[in-house]
């Protein structure tokens, strides 16, 4: 089924093969002995445990070949999986606290970008995520380093430690970044209350929540985000890997789209999270029994989402409908 992936983090796709290869090539150790030992470790308990492995896994990316092999490994995969159009994530503060330039990480991932389009025929756009457990200053800094490339990016995001660290921490560069033309996306609602799902739409005016399954606990948010048709981007293997949710026969996918939530389905950090977008689809699927009308909806949702002009997204629109013609 062609769809569009809206919610990955391409830090979260460095797989241990590429994490070994970029560590040798950079004269750099893992601490683990082999891949199957680092691939056993990814077991957590909540968001914290999997960020902090995450960030460890980012040491080993230094050179803008590095950003563009990463980027270029996942995008890959998502053709494999019939991703026509990706957004892709990625934080530069991460990479500035290694001592590495935001031009060396945003040219490396813009490379790729580029070569998706002439070697796979697929579109792919960056959003620079802002990472929440750093200050308000520190993200304004991320956001003018950003600036001079600010042609290869197509929104900001926010992301990292949810809990403690509310939307509204971020009001004034939001405004900044909406006032400079990007658009505009954050995660509220993956552990995080539904308090920080509103202040994310009413105070960062943000087009899309990333997650915001928590939405569900709250039937004046529910009725909100579906009369704007605000999308969700879900990541049901994120929210079991982390557990957000028991079981994914537990996930509040099916619930959602039932009560007419424009939600999607999305990868976050495959590499750590044991599958990339189709995983997430036929896992989800076979748990909560979802049917091929819930695939076009979700798949149509996700071009609907994306921040692709709108004739390339009718386009992409008119193949969904083709494929699931010949479907039924
Ligand atoms: N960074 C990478 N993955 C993330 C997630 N699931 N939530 C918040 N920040 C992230
Ligand atoms: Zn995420």
């Amino acid at each position: 089924m062609p769809k569009a992936e809206l919610h990955m983090h391409v830090e979260g796709s460095l797989e241990p093969e590429l994490m070994f290869a970029l560590a040798a090539r950079n004269g750099m150790t893992v601490p683990f002995p082999d891949v199957e030992s680092l691939r056993r470790a990814y077991v957590f308990n909540n968001l914290q445990e999997f960020l902090d492995v995450y960030h460890a896994g980012t040491l080993v990316l230094r050179v803008e070949q590095d950003f563009h092999d990463m980027a270029w490994a996942y995008l890959q995969r998502a053709a494999a999986d019939n991703v026509l159009h990706a957004e892709i994530f990625f934080d530069t503060q991460t990479h500035t606290g290694h001592g590495l330039s935001a031009e060396v990480v945003i040219n490396g991932l813009h490379r790729a970008c580029i070569d998706a389009q002439s070697k796979l025929g697929i579109s792919a756009a960056l959003i620079l995520c802002f990472l929440r457990h750093l200050s308000e200053a520190q993200a304004f800094e991320a956001l003018e380093q950003a600036l001079p490339l600010r042609d290869k990016l197509v929104g900001v995001g926010l992301a990292s430690s949810e809990q403690g660290h509310p939307p509204e921490k971020f009001a004034r560069v939001f405004a900044r970044a909406r006032a400079l033309g990007f658009r505009l996306v954050a995660h509220a609602g993956e552990e995080g209350p539904p308090a920080y799902i509103w202040s994310a739409l009413d105070v960062l005016k943000v087009e899309r929540i990333d997650h915001g399954v928590q939405a569900m606990r709250d039937r004046n948010l529910v009725e909100r985000l579906i009369k704007s048709r605000v999308p969700l981007t879900v990541c049901p293997l994120s929210n079991l890997k982390l557990r957000v949710f028991p079981t994914l026969a537990r996930h509040n996918l099916g619930a959602m789209l039932e009560v007419g939530l424009a939600a999607t389905v999305n990868s976050d950090d495959p590499a750590y999270f044991g599958g990339y977008i189709n995983e997430n689809f036929t896992q989800t699927f076979a748990a909560l029994g979802l049917s091929a009308q819930h695939a076009y909806q979700l798949a149509h949702n996700s071009f609907a989402a994306s921040f692709i002009d709108v004739s390339a997204r009718r386009a992409l629109q008119d193949r969904l409908a083709e494929v699931f013609e010949t479907f039924e």
